[in-house]
């Protein structure tokens, strides 16, 4: 019997969200019926409804969840019914030619449920990352379901299931912080303020945190900004050269996705420095143009992000014991609880920058 509930659904491009009554399937083999506890509302969500991820409307927003297990379908044998988990977007299918390879984060054929979560009127749902968690109950592949520590905050956990894992990672997985390197992160929402904790964590030496709004600077230094710069107030790039001993930082994190917040990050990197970009840009079509002089004799690396280069079974739970061990303060990110239909406001606040993470509770 399909389990009817509310959902937030981005209907047509730019338009606001709306509570919809959907039908979610009970699990068929190989996928897991989850009660949702919680669920950050990442940027990425904003992107999917103004149109710059896809266009496959109509779409069941939410993509950072926590939440129990209700049900799971025939073969799944790594969750059971009442296991605390997290949702990752990406399950590595072990069979593609980037997973044959070695590189499962990079998986090109990541799993997700078959069976499609729909409106009641019949409409199927595109579900955001193939999670789909603004609603009581979703469906995902078992192999998304990550099981945590019992216990562990909701609230604070589901971020993990997208915006710390991926700051996080950008920082430590793909930008490899080495012990005394200098970083500086551009943006510093929710994404860029785990770049800044995981830089801290893997023991750089300077961390600097850019921002236009000058409360997240403030909340930057919580998570281990040694500096910060108003990028409103001054140039980024000649502030980030200056903290530096005027070379540029070793790694410099694009956590906007901006054209020019990624020329800010290749110019404010070291001779042989890296850049991440870990911000999606909000229009597809934008372009970036770049001195190619400069691309060849600066040296260094210039790489995407995408989801921290993560593998959830190994990381989720590698976070879960930072926060409870008091080294990831993940209650810092969540600046407010908010209810189901309050999806649309957290956007402008989003928006207007007001936010580290807004995160909706059931
Ligand atoms: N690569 C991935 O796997 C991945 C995962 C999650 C989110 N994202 C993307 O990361 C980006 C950040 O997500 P978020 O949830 O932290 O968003 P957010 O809106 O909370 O944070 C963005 C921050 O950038 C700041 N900012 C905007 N323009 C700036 C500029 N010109 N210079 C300096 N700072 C500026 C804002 O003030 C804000 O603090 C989004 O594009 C999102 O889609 C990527
Ligand atoms: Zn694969
Ligand atoms: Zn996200």
């Amino acid at each position: 019997m399909p389990h009817q509930v509310q959902g937030v659904i981005a209907a047509k491009k730019g338009a606001p969200v709306s509570l919809e009554p959907i039908e979610v399937p009970d699990p068929g083999p190989g996928e897991v019926l989850i009660r949702v506890q919680a669920c950050g509302v990442c940027h990425t969500d904003l992107h999917y409804r103004n149109g710059g991820i896809g266009d496959d409307f109509p779409y069941l927003l939410g993509h950072e969840v926590a939440g129990i297990v209700e049900a799971v379908g025939e073969d799944v044998t790594n969750v059971a019914t009442g296991d605390p988990v997290v949702i990752a977007w990406r399950a590595p299918c072990g069979q593609c030619r980037s997973c044959l390879r070695g590189r499962p984060w990079y998986c090109f054929d990541s799993r997700n449920a078959t069976q499609r979560m729909a409106l009641v009127e019949g409409t199927t749902l595109s579900a955001a990352l193939g999670v789909g968690g603004f609603c009581e109950y979703t469906l995902v592949h078992a192999l998304q379901a990550v099981k945590v520590a019992a216990g562990t905050r909701p609230e604070a956990a589901c971020l993990i299931g997208c915006g710390v894992m991926a700051g996080y990672g950008a920082a430590v997985n793909t930008g490899m912080v080495a012990f005394g390197d200098t970083v500086a992160v551009i943006g510093c929402g929710g994404v860029g303020s785990a770049a800044v904790a995981g830089a801290a964590i893997a023991g750089a030496r300077t961390v600097i945190a850019v921002d236009l709004a000058p409360h997240k600077l403030e909340w930057a230094k919580q998570f281990g900004a040694t500096h910060t710069v108003n990028a409103g107030e001054c140039d980024p790039v000649e502030a980030i050269r200056e903290l530096t001993g005027g070379l540029g930082a070793d790694l410099v994190i694009d956590a906007v996705g901006l054209p020019q917040t990624y020329r800010q990050a290749f110019m404010a990197r070291d001779l042989a420095g890296r850049v991440v970009q870990v911000g999606v840009p909000p229009d597809p079509a934008m372009t970036v143009e770049l001195p190619l002089g400069e691309l060849f004799g600066h040296g260094g690396s210039l790489r995407s992000s995408w989801y921290g280069d993560s593998l959830p079974t190994r990381d989720f739970p590698i976070l879960v014991d930072l926060y409870s061990r008091g080294r990831l303060d993940l209650d810092a990110f969540v600046s407010e609880t908010i209810g189901i239909d309050d999806v649309e406001a957290a956007f402008t606040k989003i928006e207007r920058s007001e936010v580290l993470r807004s995160v909706v509770v059931f």
